[in-house]
């Protein structure tokens, strides 16, 4: 007995909701291969796709924590044997860790006598982010495993919210060759945050859902802006000002970046997705990075069983 699944890629924080908000984005995701077998816990058979090398030992994989979370939740008395194909690039701001972990859990949960709910897959599939990542947020298993733009509330009993999608607008991404562990980017954040700031940015969450909630690309185009993590992480990022000021000077709503980055984000009008996709790559080749560039439909379609 086996099932396939796929789980997208996503943009986390979505500039102005730090570990709280994410972006499911379907050009790229991780498939998982679940397998029952005999033997207890969980065995990784192959790591295949554009990353290779990561621990097959389970507990140190974010796929295989996922599913051995669901295995001693569940008391299973079989193991479950899974094979991981990558498409997301490590270290990439693309919620590649989260994907597996979502995939594995939905994979896993189509063996079972008793298939588990959203919510409980949310949560074993948080423990698989956990081991990448070193800390437990959401916001790209959240949107991975539901789909579209969605708001997490709360870590032990999480409110997940899908929030409505603009129409007529593209999600542009431009992945600079190079690697950004989301542990590291995490550790140079500051501790504190001033005032003016937080309030600031409240304003700005605020402002960008309700644009989102009633189709105002005005007011999402004056609230996509990240006045606390962009400014710290900016530097992390050979060319950040350049493909920013690109993306905005072909009339990016807001550009930031994604997850803990190096991957960049913007949204934009459709008729200028393509302008400000190459306007990204080339500013980033001017700094010396190749890059892939993809245009994303904003979909509110998650985490699927292909087979
Ligand atoms: N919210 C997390 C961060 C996402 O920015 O550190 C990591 O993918």
């Amino acid at each position: 007995m086996s099932a396939t699944a796929f789980a997208p890629a996503s943009v986390g924080n979505v500039a102005v909701g730090f570990d709280v908000l994410g972006l499911s984005v379907h050009a790229i995701g991780d498939r998982v291969t679940a397998r029952r077998i005999d033997e207890p816990g969980v065995r990784i058979a192959a790591i295949n796709g554009v990353v290779r090398d990561l621990p097959l030992d389970a507990e140190k994989n974010t796929a295989g924590m996922a599913v051995l979370s669901i295995i001693r939740d569940q008391q299973l008395k079989h193991g479950v044997e899974l094979i991981i194909e990558k498409g997301i690039p490590l270290g990439s701001g693309l919620g590649g860790s989260a994907a597996s972990a979502v995939a594995a859990v939905v994979a896993a949960n189509a063996l079972l006598s008793q298939p588990l709910d959203k919510l409980a897959l949310l949560k074993h599939a948080m423990k698989g982010e956990e081991v990448a990542s070193g800390s437990a947020h959401v916001d790209n298993i959240a949107p991975s495993l539901f789909g579209g733009l969605v708001l997490t509330v709360g870590i032990d009993n999480p409110n997940v919210k899908q929030i409505p999608l603009p129409a007529n607008v593209r999600c542009v991404l431009v992945h600079p060759h190079m690697i950004l562990s989301t542990r590291e980017a995490r550790k140079i954040l500051k501790p504190t945050v001033s005032l003016s700031d937080v309030i600031w940015q409240t304003a700005n969450l605020a402002g960008f859902l309700t644009g989102c909630f009633t189709g105002d690309l005005r007011l999402i185009g004056e609230s996509l802006e990240d006045v606390i993590i962009e400014p710290q992480r900016r530097v992390l990022i050979p060319g950040f000002d350049a493909v920013k000021h690109a993306a905005k000077d072909a009339g990016a709503l807001g550009c930031s970046i994604s997850g803990a980055g190096p991957t960049v984000f913007a949204w934009l009008p459709v008729a200028s997705a393509e302008r400000a996709r190459d306007g990204m790559v080339a500013a980033f080749k001017a700094h010396g990075l190749g890059s892939d560039a993809w245009i994303s439909p904003l979909e509110p379609n998650g985490a699927r069983l292909i087979d």
